[in-house]
């Protein structure tokens, strides 16, 4: 059976894992830098090359000792070739060509975006084609699938990206980083008592700029007339937000049907969003992301290497990171 080690190093986690082509994980490392951005209010880039540079041999070794394998053992070796932060893509890519030279193993650079959609493989088998919701910290795109090497963006954000939109709405709040996970806690004890304006874009695109504004000054009000109450401003910018993202998966599924509809990415989280998608979505099978790989993990990484691995899709000594790669 094939084997792959996979390395994520895009933004704050430094990642190592190794899985089977049965999805089998034999081990998964993941080490996060979040409570140092979180002194900082979000994700320094330079600290964050640093701090990646400290853990991934440490990473590598622990991934490899807890599979019982040896190095020499694996098929492929993989990386998260982009998007994400240059420094720290380096500091992935750096480890992985180093691997794959000294153990002469092929050598695979993945999409970021690609793992998250395919770590859904670990609750099921994909069937094409399918619609998969990528929302995470850079990104917010509707991605039509006809078969597993075929990714048609059809929507996405003309500004902000809907996990940036919930870090700087909850920065406003008092609230440290990532802000996403406590915005999801405080809005599940507020009430619809806040009202907030709904981004209204055409076609499959969203808008977070004007919602992320409009709340930020109502929280800057509020917090000067001593009256916020955070779990109902929560409440109101979550449920503004995420019916937005299924609306227009909604509209989607009618304009391109599709067998499965996933979630993908660090919100793919969120509890209300896969609320909503379970209860709203019905002209596709939905499929959630196991909680624990929905923010950035080895193991999607690996997940989506197979699909290279089968298309024979390599790279080489000489391929760069690519800080804002297109998925496909
Ligand atoms: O996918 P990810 O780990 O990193 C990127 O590739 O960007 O996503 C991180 C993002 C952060 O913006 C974080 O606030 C958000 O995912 N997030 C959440 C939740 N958990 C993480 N957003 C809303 N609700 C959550 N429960
Ligand atoms: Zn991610």
């Amino acid at each position: 059976m094939k084997k792959i080690l996979a390395i994520e190093t895009s933004c704050d986690e430094t990642a190592c894992a190794i899985l089977d082509e049965e999805l089998n994980i034999l081990s998964s490392v993941v080490t996060s830098q979040i409570d140092v951005h979180a002194r900082f209010g979000g994700v320094i880039p330079e600290v964050a090359s640093r701090m990646h540079i400290e853990q991934i041999s440490i990473i590598v070794k622990e991934a490899v000792d807890k599979s019982g394998l040896k190095p020499e053992d694996v098929d492929a070796i993989a990386y998260t070739i982009g998007p994400g932060l240059i420094g720290s893509l380096h500091i992935g890519a750096a480890a992985a060509k180093t691997l794959a030279f000294f153990y002469q193993k092929p050598l695979i650079g993945v999409h970021h975006l690609r793992g998250h959609i395919f770590v859904n493989e670990l609750v099921k088998e994909l069937q094409y084609p399918l619609m998969a919701l990528v929302v995470s910290g850079g990104h917010t795109e509707l991605v039509y699938m006809e078969n597993d090497n075929s990714f048609k963006i059809i929507g996405t954000t003309l500004d902000d990206a809907i996990g940036e939109t919930y870090d700087k709405v909850a920065r406003m709040m008092d609230l440290s980083y990532p802000g996403g996970p406590k915005i999801d806690a405080l809005a599940k004890e507020g009430k619809a008592f806040y009202h907030l304006p709904t981004p209204k874009v055409d076609d499959f695109n969203f808008s977070f700029s004007g919602l992320k504004n409009a709340a930020i000054q109502l929280i800057k009000k509020e917090k000067e007339a001593g009256t916020l109450n955070r779990n109902d401003l929560a409440y109101a910018f979550q449920d503004t937000a995420l019916r937005v993202l299924i609306d227009k998966s909604i509209k989607a599924l009618k304009m391109y049907p599709c067998k499965q509809f996933i979630l993908a990415g660090g919100v793919a989280c969120n509890s209300y969003l896969r609320k909503l998608a379970s209860e709203n979505i019905h002209d596709a099978e939905v499929i959630l992301p196991p909680l624990k790989y929905c923010t950035d993990n080895a193991t999607m990484i690996a997940a989506a290497a197979f699909h290279y691995l089968k298309y024979g899709q390599f790279v080489t000594f000489e391929s760069a990171s690519e800080p804002s790669m297109p998925i496909a």
